[in-house]
């Protein structure tokens, strides 16, 4: 582990243990993250290797206790997530590359359950966002033609779980501006 990903960690460890609510924790959390990304310092080659086929996740960290977890994903050219919410709360930063995420609202009930897209980003390296669910469904693809890594920060145990996706939704998708058709 490089000297700049440690000094980040401390900072991160600093933030949870002042035992903040999920929202103040992902804003703090964010701030801190910010400043280390594009950093050559910060991650090794072998932090940023991709896998054909999947992007490919290397955790860096699980705080003892798992009240957070640190990890890279790397992502190809055209590789993406399906679309998931999360266990926890999640910082996102772009490291290198460019990433492509779909927000989206689940709507509707029974037979009609739905994804509504409400947000469209591209989001260049440097960029942070926090996630905190509920309203954290999403879709992150490297909409780039170069390999796009991210550091992405959980409060929770991914060493344990494996993953910090909570549940895969494989609805419908309609357009933001789609309007229900009128019988
Ligand atoms: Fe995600």
């Amino acid at each position: 582990m490089s000297a700049a990903l440690s000094e980040l960690i401390g900072g991160i460890r600093t933030v949870v243990e002042s035992g903040r609510d999920p929202a103040s924790t992902g804003s703090a959390v964010a701030d801190i993250l910010q400043p280390y990304l594009g950093r050559d310092d910060l991650l090794t080659s072998e932090q940023m290797a991709p896998a054909e086929g999947c992007y490919r996740q290397h955790v860096l960290h699980v705080e003892p206790g798992g009240s957070f977890s640190v990890v890279s994903l790397v992502w190809l050219p055209g590789q993406c997530t399906c679309i998931h919410d999360h266990v926890s709360w999640c910082v996102v930063g772009v490291h290198k590359g460019e990433e492509h995420e779909t927000v989206y609202e689940a709507q509707g009930s029974n037979g009609d359950r739905h994804l509504r897209v409400t947000g469209e980003m591209k989001n260049p390296a440097g960029m942070v966002a926090a996630l905190v669910p509920p309203g954290d469904v999403h879709h992150v693809a490297n909409g780039g033609d170069c390999l796009a890594v991210s550091l992405h920060i959980y409060g929770a145990d991914i060493g344990k779980l494996g993953s910090s996706i909570r549940r895969n939704y494989d609805l419908e998708v309609r357009q933001q501006n789609a309007t229900p058709a009128i019988a």
